[in-house]
């Protein structure tokens, strides 16, 4: 039976360009969840856009000394151009200023503040004497109520993820000057979080089996303690207005409107796509799955809030899973861009190929802990995993039956234990990724994916089909039958990883249209079948770019 996916990944702040983080922690799973599932024929709606709002573009602005929305343009089109390179498949990568997402927005606050879940009050805001301004709450720094850490900020602590309010930080201080901020009185509007609580938590305890330990035990706890109100205005020019008279200096805050996002763009997308039905077949129908792509920082807002919001509103799908994903760690050291300790994806990608950088952040993918990027380990990976283990296989298996079998797959004769052996293995080996991949096991997947292809090698090597066909030409056709039908699975199931190189070798195994429409199946390649001239999928990279590339971490000269 077909399935309907909606995979909602995490709306990147248009106020820097992307880095290895944001690609292993958010981007990249999606991609491979989508790719997945629209091979099988199900159907499938990825989208997400720039988060343009809120005091993280202001900030930018300020310091590059621009507008807004010229700070958010500039890399809301940066954004776009790697997702292109680097092969994310968005249904659509939108942005939240546009129209239609103010009025959704705005239309959610409404309905919630008509019927008494969102309500106005006073709340004490930060106001620094030295510079005489409230400080948004990414302006006020101080240590966390919750773990302690130095260097929480009014809106959230990076050390433990518990979002916060400017009150809640202990030894508030002015992010701008360090003076230890005033707090004054402010009229806001606040989301009535606690009056879901009970609700939230039957909803999240469904989900234990299902959901990411981590993922499930932080949001139980969290919800365990005790929801809390949220402010959900704020004082500040840029962003969404309020949808009520009286308030033309504040604001509807970031991060109500940013999760807004993932309705408002279904939306927008149905309209593009010619059918403004059809995004209700995506939020409105109990048969959906509604995935959430986020890192870890972002949990609290797609497992509570976001939930709370939808639940709120009534009649909308809540979040299925939410596969978050822990840090990526770059050569050891905690990424970080204003020290320009990261590796920057157009500066990646001006240099090398998606496949690659695909493939070793899926093999070291942060699923369960954080885990490292090293460009010893991308160059080993690239060299040892993705050239000699997978591109060889595929290489040496083409090359021998292009030049000897008249560009044609070989007529198998009767198969012996060792090739009955090789194929079942690659059967076990799909059944096993296509249960992976459905259960958003990525790293594990593609491990199986590369062992199908040493087993492979391992075959070659005992089958030597190079010698034999001097001798027994049938015998070497047979061996290269198995070896080409071990390629064209490992086609496929390297496809939502790997989707360049997959779509070459389509094309090198003779197969005519689209990889994305052959299907999600084990291919029994046809005999006689013509095939394309081979090449190389992978190149080798020199050693030397080690030194070349992690000299260029944390230079300043760098700093985008
Ligand atoms: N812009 C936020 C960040 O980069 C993420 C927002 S996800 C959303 O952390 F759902 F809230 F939009
Ligand atoms: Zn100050």
């Amino acid at each position: 039976m077909k399935e309907r996916i909606y995979i909602g990944v995490a709306w990147p702040y248009a106020n820097s360009p992307l880095h290895m983080g944001h690609i292993a922690g958010a981007y990249l799973p999606p991609d491979i969840f989508a790719r997945y599932h629209r091979m099988k024929g199900n159907q499938v709606l990825m989208v997400t856009g720039s988060d343009m709002h809120g005091t993280p573009i202001t900030i930018s602005a300020e310091r590059e000394g621009c507008s807004p929305s010229e700070v958010a343009w500039k890399y809301h089109r940066s954004f776009l151009e790697s997702w292109e390179t680097l092969g994310i498949s968005f249904d659509l990568f939108t942005h939240t200023d546009t129209e239609n997402h103010a009025r959704v927005s705005q239309d959610i606050f409404l309905k919630l503040y008509n019927q008494g879940d969102i309500y106005k009050d006073t709340v004490l805001q930060p106001w620094c004497p030295q510079c005489r301004r409230f400080l948004p709450d990414r302006y006020v720094e101080g240590d966390c109520p919750n773990c302690s850490y130095e260097g929480a900020r009014g809106d959230q602590c990076d050390k433990c993820g518990q979002p916060l309010n400017p009150v809640d930080l202990v030894k508030p201080r002015c992010g701008l000057c360090a003076a230890t901020p005033e707090f004054k009185e402010s009229e806001h509007f606040f989301l009535r979080l606690s009056a879901f609580q009970e609700r939230l938590i039957e909803w999240v305890k469904t989900k234990e089996n299902l959901w990411r330990p981590n993922v499930y035990r932080f949001t139980l706890s969290y919800l365990e303690n005790g929801l809390k109100d949220r402010a959900i205005t704020r004082d500040i020019d840029w962003g969404i207005p309020l949808p009520l008279e009286g308030y033309p200096n504040k604001r509807i805050y970031v991060w109500f409107e940013a999760v807004i996002g993932y309705l408002s763009a279904s939306i927008e997308w149905a309209q593009i796509t010619g059918e403004p039905e059809k995004w209700k077949e995506f939020w409105q129908s109990d048969s959906v799955k509604s995935y959430y792509f986020i890192g870890k920082d972002n949990i609290p807002f797609h497992t509570i809030i976001w939930p709370a919001m939808l639940m709120g509103y009534g009649g909308l799908v809540l979040p299925y899973d939410v596969p978050s994903n822990e840090y990526l760690t770059i050569e050891g050291k905690k990424l970080s861009s204003s020290r320009n300790w990261a590796v920057w994806l157009p500066d990646y990608l001006s240099r090398y190929d998606p496949d690659p950088l695909r493939y070793l952040l899926s093999a070291n993918m942060p699923e369960t802990s954080d885990t490292d990027f090293s460009w010893r380990e991308f160059v080993r990976r690239n060299n040892d995993e993705l050239v000699a283990t997978y591109g060889n296989l595929a290489q040496r298996v083409l090359t021998i039956t292009y030049r000897h079998f008249e560009g044609r797959v070989p007529q198998p004769g009767e198969m012996d234990a060792v090739d009955k052996d090789l194929l079942a293995k690659a059967a076990q080996a799909f059944e096993k990724i296509d249960r992976l991949l459905y259960a958003c096991h990525f790293r594990e997947a593609i491990r199986l994916a590369m062992t199908l292809a040493g087993d492979a090698n391992r075959y070659l090597e005992e089958k030597s089909p190079w010698k034999v066909i001097k001798t027994d030409k049938a015998a070497a056709g047979t061996a290269l039958y198995a070896a080409l039908s071990v390629v064209d699975t490992l086609k496929t199931v390297m496809y939502p990883f790997l989707p360049f190189s997959s779509r070459k070798l389509h094309y090198y195994l003779g197969y005519e249209g689209r990889i994305e429409d052959n299907g999600w199946k084990m291919t029994s390649i046809e005999p006689g079948k013509k095939l394309n001239p081979p090449e190389p999928l992978f190149v080798k990279l020199d050693e030397s770019i080690i030194e070349q590339e992690t000299s260029r971490l944390g230079t300043q000269q760098e700093v985008k």
